[in-house]
């Protein structure tokens, strides 16, 4: 096999000097939390794969059932020459884009975007040998903070799917949507996925699942700050718990300490203790109604052009078209 080039924007020293800060922020404030890139190492990537296969997790089938029947429509409407994929992880669904754009024969470069570079290294390689004519230009980077970095002919595509951007608080939502804004051309494109507002059970089991892969993958960010900052978390002495918090309307991911504890993270110089029952929380995953999704996108300088859903309408993906800068 061939290697793939990949831009690096993440070197280790940086990416522990960055955990390290953002673990005195986090674990320091009242409510204590984690930013959810630190999930993803290459454990925490394999595990998120194996999220997007359980049966509770339908995010994954409805938004490649969504793709699988407008990848098409995409690729007239839009005419991409470069496919950029923020967040793209395996880029399985992204294959649906790649085979239409490449059939109606404008596209020229993919550039799938992700903090994790096992992942990325893992998808560029496939992609690169599955699609011959296709410059792949792999970025390990960080979407918040590289967009500026981003190759490629024009008009570009950003994909950002997954329903990763309700990962974000609402205010760091419109600045990314924001910055993303900034780095197109008007007449460029946004495909973005949302997750909808939908029964709490649907929503609470796909976060929590019957073979807790899951919590799994929620305690992954502790091996993460043990691995990386030497601390002495027990993921034994936490409990994955996913919460749906009906006035913002996201499902919040929490990890609780089932006694008291002190920890010791001596890569951050700090001791942390817990009250019993307190929790860190390590994501939150919002879920979104139509009219938001068009007015976010609008207050952003996005003109929504197309609104699909899947049949039973779980997850949404829009199109949207740079309008001003
Ligand atoms: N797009 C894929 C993966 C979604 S999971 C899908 O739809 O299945 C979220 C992905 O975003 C992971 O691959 C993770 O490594 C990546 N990610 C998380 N935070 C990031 C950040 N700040 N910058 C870049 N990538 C990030
Ligand atoms: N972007 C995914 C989502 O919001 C990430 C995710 C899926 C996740 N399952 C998770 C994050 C469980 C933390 C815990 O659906």
């Amino acid at each position: 096999m061939t290697e793939v080039d990949l831009d690096h924007h993440r070197s280790g020293d940086a990416v522990t000097a960055e955990l390290r800060a953002d673990v005195v922020a986090g674990l320091t404030a009242a409510q204590k939390w984690l930013p959810p890139k630190w999930f993803y190492d290459a454990d925490g990537s394999e595990l998120f794969e194996k999220i997007t296969q359980l049966p509770e997790y339908y995010p994954t089938r409805s938004e490649r059932e969504v793709l699988a029947a407008h990848a098409g429509d995409v690729a007239k409407l839009t005419e991409a020459h470069t496919l950029v994929e923020l967040g793209s992880g395996s880029s399985e669904k992204t294959r649906l884009l790649l085979d239409a754009l490449t059939g109606h024969g404008t596209l020229e470069a993919f550039v799938p975007l992700d903090v994790s570079e096992s992942a990325l290294a893992e998808a560029a390689e496939a992609i690169s040998k599955d699609y011959p004519g296709l410059a792949v230009r792999g970025v390990v980077g960080d979407f918040t903070q590289h967009l500026g970095l981003i190759p490629g002919g024009r008009p570009r595509v950003v994909a950002f799917l997954g329903g990763t951007i309700g990962n974000f608080l609402p205010a760091e939502r419109a600045a990314f949507l924001h910055s993303v804004r900034e780095v197109l051309d008007e007449g460029e494109w946004l495909l973005l996925g949302t997750d909808l507002v939908k029964d709490v059970r649907i929503l609470e089991r796909a976060y929590d699942d019957a073979a807790g892969v899951t919590a799994e993958f929620d305690k992954n960010v502790l091996r993460v700050l043990n691995a990386r900052l030497g601390a002495n978390f027990d993921l034994d002495e936490f409990e994955h718990v996913a919460h749906w918090d009906a006035g913002n309307e996201w499902i919040e991911m929490r990890l609780r300490a089932r006694r008291e504890l002190t920890v010791e993270i001596p890569g951050a110089d700090l001791t942390v203790t817990f009250a019993a029952g307190e929790h860190i929380r390590t994501e939150i995953s919002a879920k979104f109604r139509p009219s938001g999704v068009e007015a976010e996108l609008a207050a952003a300088g996005f003109a929504l052009e197309h609104w699909w859903t899947d049949s039973q309408q779980r997850f949404g993906v829009s199109l949207a078209k740079s309008v001003r800068g």
